[in-house]
């Protein structure tokens, strides 16, 4: 029997790495459905070589031109942000890679877990976010969260190397992104082609900024705390620009597990996949002879004080991950309109959550007021300085 996929956001960077797997792994593995939001076109172009059963177009009014591009190819065409979470609960679906960006994807993920899926997760802001109602859900209905990230994939690989009670602490590891040897001078003069000049990975731009600011490394302490149990307190965060160690896990007897592999994230999302086999597959295996030396290096929490920010919020928990979350996505979605400066987008960030009250236990309802109310902060704080 083949497993039976549905990938949700097949169309980013994510997405079509993970069909590339998928195509790789041969029949065992099926493609039975894809979402995307708005490029219909390359939607079609997927469900035309795959033959999903399922199409998904979340931004309605891709629906009749993606009607128009499947005519004939007997895929069911669905619509709108239920239509994915309607993918993300089919009874036929072994697994549901969550591939979408940002908090988009909270609701389909949400679905999943009450579907008692197992879920490939690369969309870490659901995590982020919900991370408490997420994991307690995936418990009561018996799904599976496996870690896409690549050093959520690391870590949760190190760690079958001991207990949970033995586990001292988890290090992730960064690049440092395109500015971790900047000057404060250049970090304010960055353009957007700066930011998205990512020296090691290839990816969406969203998480390419998030890299940028280290962003993206302090949603993965809060990611690391919700998928592994593990306090803030106990995870660190260092930098590896070589990107070759993803992470690192160190036990109570003060041995350390590293889990190494070439920058591609085929590699995270076929052994989601395949989970718990191994296959072979399409990443290029590392010749560590070739690489010479591996570096690593405390991060400067001064000039990244998205990651400082981060791990506050980890232990304050409650509604400040919401709050830090929407802060951002509104921040990076100005700065990538040309709207604010780079500095701005973390500046956004820390003044929106030095005026929020933090309340701890939130229902779904209360979490999406709460991220509302972060969004306009932000955009209103920006209108009024003009
Ligand atoms: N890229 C990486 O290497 C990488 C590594 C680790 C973790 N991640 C995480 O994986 C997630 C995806 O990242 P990515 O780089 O693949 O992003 P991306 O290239 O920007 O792709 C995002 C996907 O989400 C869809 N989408 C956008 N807005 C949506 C909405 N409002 N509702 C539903 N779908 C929507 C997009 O559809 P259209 O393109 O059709 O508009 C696309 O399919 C992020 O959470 C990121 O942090 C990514």
């Amino acid at each position: 029997m083949s497993k039976k996929i549905a990938v949700l956001g097949s169309t980013g960077s994510i997405g079509r790495n993970a069909l590339r797997v998928i195509e790789a792994l041969g029949s065992d593995y099926q493609l039975i459905a894809i979402t995307g939001h708005k490029n219909t076109k390359l939607l079609a172009e997927q469900a035309a070589k795959f033959k999903p059963k399922y199409v998904a177009v979340t931004d309605e009014s891709g629906l009749n031109e993606l009607k128009g591009l499947l005519a004939g190819t007997g895929s069911k065409i669905l619509a709108g942000a239920s239509a994915m979470q309607e993918i993300a609960s089919l009874e036929e679906a072994d697994i549901v890679l969550a591939a979408v960006v940002g908090a988009a994807g909270l609701g389909a993920v949400l679905a999943a877990a009450k579907a008692g899926k197992t879920i490939a997760i690369a969309n870490k802001e659901p995590l982020v976010i919900a991370g408490k109602l997420l994991m307690e859900t995936a418990r009561k209905h018996k799904a599976t969260i496996l870690p896409v990230d690549s050093e959520h994939c690391a870590i949760f690989q190190c760690l079958c190397a001991g207990k949970s009670d033995e586990v001292g602490k988890l290090i992730l590891t960064a690049s440092g992104g395109p500015f971790r040897k900047a000057s404060r001078k250049d970090i304010e003069n960055a353009t957007i082609n700066d930011a998205l000049a990512h020296p090691t990975w290839n990816m969406g731009p969203k998480i390419t900024i998030d890299s940028a600011t280290m962003m993206n490394k302090a949603l993965e302490v809060i990611e690391a705390h919700w998928l592994f149990g593990v306090p803030a307190e106990k995870i660190d965060v260092l930098i590896h620009p070589e990107s070759i160690v993803h992470s690192l896990v160190e036990f109570i007897d003060g041995s350390v597990i590293a889990q190494m592999g070439t920058p591609d994230m085929c590699h995270p999302i076929q052994y989601a996949l395949t989970w718990p086999d191994r296959k072979k597959g399409i990443t290029n295996h590392l010749k560590l002879d070739e690489l010479g030396k591996l570096t690593f290096e405390k991060p400067n929490l001064e000039i990244f004080k998205a990651l400082k920010l981060g791990f506050e919020v980890a232990k304050t928990d409650g509604s400040s991950p919401v709050v830090f979350n929407a802060a951002n996505e509104a921040a990076v979605k100005l700065f990538l309109e040309g709207k604010i400066k780079f500095v701005q987008i973390t500046e956004l960030i820390e003044q929106c959550l030095s005026t929020h009250n933090v309340k701890q236990d939130l229902t779904l309802e209360e979490l999406l007021e709460i991220d509302k109310w972060a969004r306009k902060q932000v955009i209103d704080t920006v209108k009024s300085a003009l």
